[in-house]
């Protein structure tokens, strides 16, 4: 079938078909992440800038999914900027410590409720894979349970779950259903090392957890003799200490990621000292360490990216992404398309179907998605694939508004698409 959207996006990004055909020579699929990913091939981007990113062929998109909510404050943040370029200026790496990590360490520790002690790793991923490790010393068993669909990165015991799939180590649970996840644990808890969970499933479609169903999973992990951990790679931004802080649980140990890098590789398992002495060197439980964990830049990026996310900002980007999502279901309707849209503080996604369903990973609307990406995309949007939209700081009302005027152009393409050719906008008085 011909598409007028999949043919302009060919004709308007040639430079990056051609940089994508390259990669594919070198590199399996011509990338090293997933997420970085589309058919027919994705962007390839030359720079950014605040809310702005440029492609090869020199097209300017709003950037709507900030790295995956990681650029919390935009792209090349000024004040991130002249910290980085002042630490480079005094080196990079070296095998000691620095001060900014103890700087970051007790920021964090200050902000999120249940953290006494920090370890650095470089990515989420390890973060996960530290706070299993400490779970299955500190148990001696060797399995976790987490929700199906839920996201803790790209390891392999978490990406069977996150696809819906039980693995040799790995248990499942729907998420927000309290009884399923004791039944899981009253059936197999003497194997289970920890329970992981997400405050609000991030990749999996935005969707927020019942407060009283983290607390009823923490109860029943601890009843069961496993670690409760909470995954707030994602959720640091919705609240100064985290969903933690604002729903009122205390994990026993807390992955982070993303923002407190401030764009630079990062990781983080925080918890009570009495857990992470593990790694005190004067007791060398767990032998742990890494090149960069910790590294002197992103120690200063993640001390500005945490330290300026304050209060006001937060509920400024709530503000504007449920604008947002308004404005975006406002001209779905416009144009007749079925849209629904889960929220949560300053991040949403999409869906083009009646209701939204169990998780991003299991949609009825794939094809209509990818569509309206692409059309996105056309008229200089920048959205996940899968319809996932996480605001910065640096976003104004203004614009809000100028994202919601391509947005209605590339819906009125997609809907345009329905009918077989590239609809014509309907003029002011033809819409009811
Ligand atoms: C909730 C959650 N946990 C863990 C991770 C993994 O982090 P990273 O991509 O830095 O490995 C992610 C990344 O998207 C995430 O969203």
């Amino acid at each position: 079938m011909t598409s007028p959207v999949l043919e302009r996006y060919l004709e308007r990004t040639q430079k990056s078909a051609a940089a994508h055909s390259k990669a594919q020579a070198v590199m399996p699929g011509g990338n090293s992440r997933q997420a970085g990913y589309w058919a027919p091939y994705p962007l390839t981007i030359e720079r950014a800038q605040g809310t702005s990113l440029w492609d090869l062929d020199g097209h300017r998109y709003l950037d709507l999914i900030n790295n995956y909510t990681a650029m919390v404050h935009g792209h090349a943040y000024p004040p991130i900027v002249e910290a980085v370029e002042r630490q480079i200026r005094q080196g990079t790496g070296w095998a000691a410590g620095n001060p900014a990590q103890t700087r970051l360490a007790g920021q964090i520790a200050e902000r999120v409720p249940s953290v006494e002690q920090v370890r650095f790793t470089n990515s989420g991923t390890e973060a996960g894979a530290l706070a299993f490790t400490i779970a299955r010393v500190v148990t001696g068993r060797q399995r976790l349970l987490m929700a199906r669909y839920g996201y803790h990165g790209s390891l392999l015991e978490f990406e069977c779950g996150s696809f819906g799939r039980e693995g040799p180590a790995t248990y499942l649970a729907r998420f927000n259903d309290l009884a399923d996840f004791e039944a899981v644990l009253a059936e197999h808890g003497n194997e289970i090392a920890a329970v992981f969970l997400e405050p609000v499933l991030g990749s999996g479609g935005v969707i927020p957890a019942a407060p009283a169903f983290l607390r009823g999973v923490k109860a029943a992990a601890h009843k069961a003799g496993a670690l409760f951990v909470l995954d707030e790679v994602l959720t640091l931004r919705f609240a100064p200490g985290g969903c933690q802080a604002a729903f009122d649980i205390s994990p026993d140990l807390t992955m982070f990621g993303k923002l407190i890098g401030g764009g630079f590789p990062v990781g983080a398992v925080g918890g009570r000292a009495e857990l992470l002495r593990i790694f005190d060197p004067a007791e060398m439980k767990v032998f742990h360490t890494g090149t960069f964990n910790a590294n002197p830049v992103t120690m200063a990026a993640g001390e500005i990216s945490l330290g300026d996310l304050t209060p006001e900002r937060i509920a400024r980007m709530e503000t504007l992404c449920l604008r947002l999502k308004e404005g975006l279901a406002r001209a779905a309707g416009k144009y007749g398309l079925p849209l629904s849209v889960n929220h949560f503080g300053s991040c949403l996604n999409l869906y083009f179907s009646q209701t939204a369903p169990e998780s991003s990973i299991v949609r009825e609307d794939a094809e209509l998605v990818g569509r309206f990406h692409l059309a996105a995309m056309n008229h200089g949007l920048f959205i996940a694939p899968r319809g996932m939209i996480a605001l910065s700081t640096v976003y104004s009302d203004a614009l809000i508004t100028e994202v919601l005027e391509r947005a209605d152009d590339a819906l009125c393409d997609v809907a345009g698409e329905l009918g077989g050719t590239l609809w014509k906008r309907p003029t002011a008085d033809a819409i009811p």
